[in-house]
């Protein structure tokens, strides 16, 4: 039986990575994407690997607001409900932003926060269902080595205060670990893992970014690997046994590392996760 992959961020960069290795190893891919454009790129570009007999398919929508993220699940789960199985195996949480200046979605969240943390709440939970149903069900969230150097300020958690590109997020690369050590413990026989990706040479700094930013990416990414690299390690992660014993962990280059000292502090991760409870109750909510 062919194993089936969600991936999220999957037009670009690691998610793209992830995507054709995951269909090199013959596992079937349901891959998001947010523009009509890059889907049609992003299926083109696997065609010489889906002629072999993989399967991708791609869900079009937006991740950055709690109600078209609902609406991806939709999109998710009626293309599962159709497999054999309805299961599927590897999740992989990889889409994500970083922006200048303060942006609310509709809903009235930051965008960052929206985006790289919400979203991965929402649909990591809808799809529980169906990561129950695999025999070797696997979940994994891109962190970041910038998580190190965040805190967590709950009167401030998504930096409507003194608002800061890279303190915005770090803080969303925090909250990922948070979870996935939260998620860990409430769902014991799901394995969950953060991923730290290293620096890698990819277009996140220059879409949602002010001319300084994006020079500064320029040129700080030049030093980063190519995305093959960390998704060869994901990849592994989400197929390899030696992980499985590994749920809630922190891996860097395929090695479980530890994460930032705050991310062990049970209340914090506790206090975050009832506070995203809130707010997507609140946005699923509002007109
Ligand atoms: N690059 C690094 O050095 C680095 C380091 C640490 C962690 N990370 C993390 O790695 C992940 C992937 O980033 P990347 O570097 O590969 O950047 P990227 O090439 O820009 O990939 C981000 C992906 O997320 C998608 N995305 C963004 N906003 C979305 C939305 N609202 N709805 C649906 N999809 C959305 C993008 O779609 P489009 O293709 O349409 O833009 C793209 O496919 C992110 O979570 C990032 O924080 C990256």
């Amino acid at each position: 039986m062919r194993k089936q992959a969600v991936v999220t961020g999957a037009t670009s960069g690691i998610g793209l990575a992830n995507v054709e290795l995951l269909l090199k190893e013959g596992i079937d891919v349901i891959a998001v994407a947010r523009s009509e454009k890059k889907k049609e790129l992003l299926i083109d570009k696997m065609k010489p690997l889906t002629e072999t007999g993989v399967r991708l398919d791609v869900v079009l929508g937006d991740l950055s607001q709690t109600k078209s993220t609902l609406k991806v699940v939709e999109g998710i789960k009626h293309i599962l409900n159709k497999t054999k199985d309805k299961q599927c195996d590897i999740l992989m949480n990889i889409a994500g932003i970083v922006s200048s200046g303060l942006h609310l979605n509709e809903e009235g969240n930051e965008l960052t926060f929206a985006t790289n943390h919400l979203s991965v709440f929402i649909l990591t939970h809808a799809l529980i269902p169906y990561l129950e149903k695999s025999s070797d069900p696997r979940i994994l969230v891109v962190s970041s080595l910038s998580h190190y150097r965040a805190s967590i300020n709950f009167k401030n958690i998504q930096n409507f205060k003194l608002y800061n590109i890279l303190k915005a997020y770090k803080r969303s690369k925090l909250y990922n670990v948070f979870f996935v050590k939260e998620f860990a413990k409430r769902n014991p026989k799901l394995p969950i893992y953060a991923i730290d990706p290293g620096l890698v040479k990819t277009e996140i700094g220059l879409k949602n970014t002010s001319k300084l930013a994006a020079s500064i990416w320029k040129w700080r990414v030049s030093k980063g690997t190519d995305a093959y690299y960390p998704a060869s390690f994901m990849v592994k992660v989400a197929t390899e046994e030696a992980y499985k014993v590994h749920s809630g962990s922190y891996i860097k280059e395929g090695k479980v590392v530890k994460s930032n000292p705050i991310t062990y502090h049970e209340d914090k991760a506790k206090r975050l996760w009832d506070y995203t409870e809130e707010v997507i109750t609140l946005s699923t909510k509002k007109e």
